[in-house]
């Protein structure tokens, strides 16, 4: 039970107005420290992997089995999701591993290419009980690019999703992904309007350039998935840093890993009880 797909807990998430924390594993003891925060608040989390991720550790299996692992073992329902992939083969193993969500992100492409890509992977996944998030609208900032004027068409939004068949859309509304400053300004109006033409849930990217009250108006405004990453990877470096300033001779890994992990176990615990239904 644990291990669930996506689109049931995020419309369940949605129909309540309460946001869903998505973040970002790139070591395995992200899973670990993401479903352990999961558990102290009681609710559900998706750990996320991405096509980035991938390619550093060289395969998607070796990380992909161990977190599906610990997806499986946890106390709440866990969403196993492959992070944009543009890559359609590295989509096609996911679904042959087990991933419970996959986003194909075709952002980069034109209209139709993406649309049809993009259904394409839904016809697959959803014959496997897998949930689709694709993203209409590019939310900028994977290449060093800062894009946060992109803006998404709540009527191309509504077509898109209609000629695909997605289970959640990622929308650019002024967030950029890897920002380390808290003041995006996000289009609160926009995000209104696109809820209101849209009935799946939405996915808001680029998540660590939002203030905590920001991320809380967003969700109120009809958000979902609150996508993480850039905002956890600084609190643990903060933390890794500081444990080796102050223990200059340590030599075991798991005395600063275990002080970095503590801080993001906390933060996300912290960031899930905000994201909570009013
Ligand atoms: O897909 C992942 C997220 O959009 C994370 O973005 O690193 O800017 O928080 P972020
Ligand atoms: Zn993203």
């Amino acid at each position: 039970m644990p291990l669930v797909p996506l689109a049931h807990v995020a419309q369940e998430r949605a129909s309540v107005r309460a946001g869903l924390g998505a973040f970002n594993v790139i070591h395995l003891e992200n899973a670990e420290a993401f479903v352990r925060a999961a558990e102290r608040v009681g609710q559900p989390v998706v750990l996320q992997i991405s096509q980035n991720a991938a390619t550093y550790h060289g395969a998607l299996g070796p990380i992909s089995l161990g977190t599906l692992e610990v997806a499986r073992r946890a106390e709440v329902p866990v969403v196993v999701h492959l992070d944009h992939a543009e890559d359609l083969d590295l989509v096609y193993e996911a679904i042959d591993l087990g991933f419970t969500s996959i986003m194909y992100d075709g952002s980069a492409l034109n209209y139709d290419d993406n649309v049809r890509n993009t259904a394409d992977v839904v016809r697959r996944a959803h014959s496997a009980g897998i949930s689709v998030e694709a993203e209409l609208g590019k939310v900028g900032g994977k290449d060093g690019v800062h894009a946060p004027g992109v803006r998404t068409d709540p009527t191309e939004a509504a077509a898109f999703v209609a000629s695909t068949g997605v289970d959640a859309l990622a929308v650019a509304v002024g967030t950029s992904h890897a920002m380390t400053t808290r003041n995006a300004a996000l289009d609160l109006e926009l995000i209104g309007a696109m809820r209101r033409a849209l009935d799946v849930p939405l996915v808001l990217h680029g998540s660590s350039g939002v203030s905590d009250e920001g991320m809380v108006a967003a969700i109120r405004a009809g958000m979902t998935k609150i996508n993480v990453s850039t905002h956890l990877n600084k609190i643990f470096t903060a933390q890794v840093r500081e444990y080796l300033d102050e223990n200059p001779a340590v030599v075991d890994s798991r005395k600063y890993f275990g002080r970095g992990m503590n801080a993001v176990q906390d933060e996300v615990a912290r960031l899930l009880s905000l994201y909570a239904a009013p």
